[in-house]
């Protein structure tokens, strides 16, 4: 690749960051805690009810193509109810499972949850923008469904750090559709079915007062093609991509060289 083309890729990047952040920082910073607190005990059945079930399917998928042994430690960031983390405890038992999250109220569910299980789960609440551990410190790092809320560069990098040389990070969120159409079906559909998810379960003020801002996170973010870009500008090497329903799911993996 010229270094022009880098340059501009480089460019493409930071002004999307800037737009992102400039546009959705006051909701980042004093809403979104207050939805998920609201919607922290029907998180889950509430993200099946929206998704007509997809998001468990996909979540089986996500976790299925995370590779892991025993005694390996990893790390979920935006761990919310656990959900990951208790996926792939199912698959190995003998992980070390960490998980941070800035929510209390979606970790307790999540704790309550990984107990009920006969699971341990390590839990840390805290902003994930600055990670509370060492360089080099996780085999594996996870985290899905929560990217379009962050500032991704900032948190990819600090994800980079925590991970051990050869170690990997696997992301799977809801991404930007490439083709219009599709972009524009999947906003309408996404609104509806936000405000019908929030009628049926009686979210509170944030809640609804979000419903556009989701949508709008999902326009303003990457496509999978943009991402698998962002990672390798970020450090990570070997990136795979792996997306469904015409690019408005995608997972990744990439490595730590
Ligand atoms: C849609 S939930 C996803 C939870 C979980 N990863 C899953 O797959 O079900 C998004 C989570 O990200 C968390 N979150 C959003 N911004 C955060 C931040 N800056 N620091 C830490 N957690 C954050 C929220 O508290 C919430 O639990």
């Amino acid at each position: 690749m010229s270094n022009a083309c880098e340059q501009d890729i480089e460019l493409r990047f930071q002004h999307r960051e800037r737009a992102r952040k400039s546009e959705f920082s006051s909701i980042w910073q004093d809403t979104l805690e207050a939805v998920f607190a609201d919607v922290a005990p029907y998180y889950d059945f509430a993200s099946n009810f929206a998704s007509l079930g997809l998001c468990s399917r996909w979540r089986r998928r996500f976790i299925a193509s995370v590779e892991v042994a025993p005694g390996e430690r990893v790390l979920d960031v935006c761990a919310g109810t656990n959900g990951v983390g208790i996926e792939l405890l199912r698959q190995q038992p003998e992980l070390n499972v960490f998980a941070i999250d800035r929510s209390a109220a979606m970790q307790e569910v999540g704790l309550r949850r990984a107990r009920a299980r006969g699971f341990h789960i390590e839990s840390v609440i805290k902003d994930v923008h600055a990670l509370p551990f060492p360089d080099n410190s996780f085999d594996i790092v996870t985290l899905q469904w929560a990217s379009r809320h962050l500032r991704v560069v900032d948190v990819f990098s600090e994800i980079r750090r925590v991970l051990r040389p050869g170690g990997c990070f696997y992301h799977c969120d809801m991404l930007k559709p490439k083709n219009r159409m599709v972009a524009l079906l999947y906003g309408a559909y996404l609104k509806a079915c936000l405000s019908s998810t929030a009628l049926a379960f009686g979210s509170g003020t944030e809640a609804w007062s979000c419903r556009d801002y989701f949508v709008r996170a999902i326009q303003l973010f990457y496509s999978a093609a943009e991402l698998t870009e962002l990672l390798e500008r970020i450090g990570f090497s070997n990136v795979t991509c792996r997306s469904a329903a015409g690019g408005i799911v995608a997972s990744h993996r990439a490595v730590k060289p």
